[in-house]
């Protein structure tokens, strides 16, 4: 048995969407439905949930029956949301939340290959389809896999790290989440009472595995295109990378920072903001919240209002800096 998914910071999720009747809801990472009975709960609104996870259909199909005629399931990557919504014969979204990373059911079943705790295969795809953390492992040049560690990682000793990978697959293939482990850890030493010492390599693995970053990125442009003026957008991030992908964006949209970034070069800065800020700082759970659920402790919370003006225009590339996902697809192809 896994623990059940505790929602993260779901009293602020919901001041951050105000649900009304009548309002049509999108949970971008369904995951446990835990925001989406939330909002069901909290208004007569309609909830489209999105989830590219295959296993979280059984729980949709239960909140379907639930709740009658309210609730929609749309299984697919977030970045596909435009498409998922004109399926459901919608003319837009008065809400959008994303509950970034893994549920705690992703996490704690072995098999699934995210944790460095349990041994299970090395496998680490949220989609369960597509190229696996062994493929990656197994596949990508020494560089490649020090890009990964070092940028999605943010992993110090990322060199060392992919330098001590390459020379044990070449003895045999990696293959489990315990051996990778073990392999990291004596490369990188760590000392008692810190992080686990395959916490960042792990990390970065598992971004780069579902492109996380790429997906952040085109979700919330899709998000902008897809949400109805006056719509609310909330995003719960869990590490910095994507708390500064989320903060970058929403707040070139608000129209305060002049100019690009490195991430969308084709801003135009006489572009009207696409969305107002509920505010500047990012909000962080509760003391009480993080003393019983630990997942909270590194929650960021953003939250924002579409303006009636038109979206900025779509950038060209994702997230550049560290192996695509592309290459990896190629390799595993
Ligand atoms: C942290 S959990 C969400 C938990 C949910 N808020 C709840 O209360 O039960 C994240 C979920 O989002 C899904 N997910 C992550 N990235 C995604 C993406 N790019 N597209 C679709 N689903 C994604 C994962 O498969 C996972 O089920």
């Amino acid at each position: 048995m896994t623990a059940p998914h505790i929602p993260v910071m779901l009293n602020e999720v919901l001041e951050g969407l105000q649900p009304r009747d009548g309002g049509l809801y999108i949970d971008a990472t369904f995951g446990a439905g835990g925001y989406t009975r939330a909002i069901l709960e909290a208004a007569d609104c309609r909830v489209l949930g999105i989830d590219r996870d295959p296993s979280a259909r059984e729980t949709a199909e239960r909140l379907k029956a639930a709740y009658p005629g309210r609730f929609a399931f749309g299984f697919g990557p977030f970045s596909m949301m435009e498409g998922i919504l004109d399926e459901a014969d919608s003319s837009g979204a008065d809400g959008v939340v994303f509950d970034l990373g893994v549920s705690s059911m992703q996490i704690d079943q072995a098999e699934r290959g995210f944790s460095f705790q349990k041994d299970g295969p090395l496998d680490m795809r949220m989609a369960q389809s597509g190229p696996s953390a062994a493929d990656a492992v197994n596949g990508l040049e020494a560089s490649e896999l020090a890009a990964i560690f070092r940028v999605y990682g943010e992993e110090r000793q990322a060199r060392r790290v992919a330098a001590a990978i390459v020379r044990e697959r070449q003895v045999e293939p990696i293959t489990t989440t315990l051996r990778l482990a073990d392999i990291i850890a004596r490369a990188v030493g760590g000392k008692p009472g810190r992080i686990h010492p395959a916490t960042r390599a792990f990390q970065g693995l598992r971004i780069c595995v579902n492109d996380e970053l790429g997906e952040l990125s085109r979700g919330l442009v899709a998000a902008e295109y897809g949400l109805k003026p006056a719509g609310r957008m909330v995003v719960v991030t869990f590490h910095s990378l994507e708390d500064r992908l989320a903060k970058t964006f929403l707040r070139e949209r608000a129209g305060l920072v002049p100019g690009g970034s490195r991430y969308q070069p084709e801003v135009l800065p006489e572009h009207k903001p696409s969305f107002s800020l509920v505010s500047k700082k990012a909000e962080a759970a509760t003391e009480d919240e993080a003393a019983v659920n630990p997942r909270a402790r590194s929650a960021k919370l953003r939250a924002a209002i579409r303006t009636s003006a038109e979206p900025f225009p779509r950038p060209d590339s994702a997230f550049p800096g560290a192996p695509s996902f592309d290459r990896l697809l190629e390799i595993a192809s």
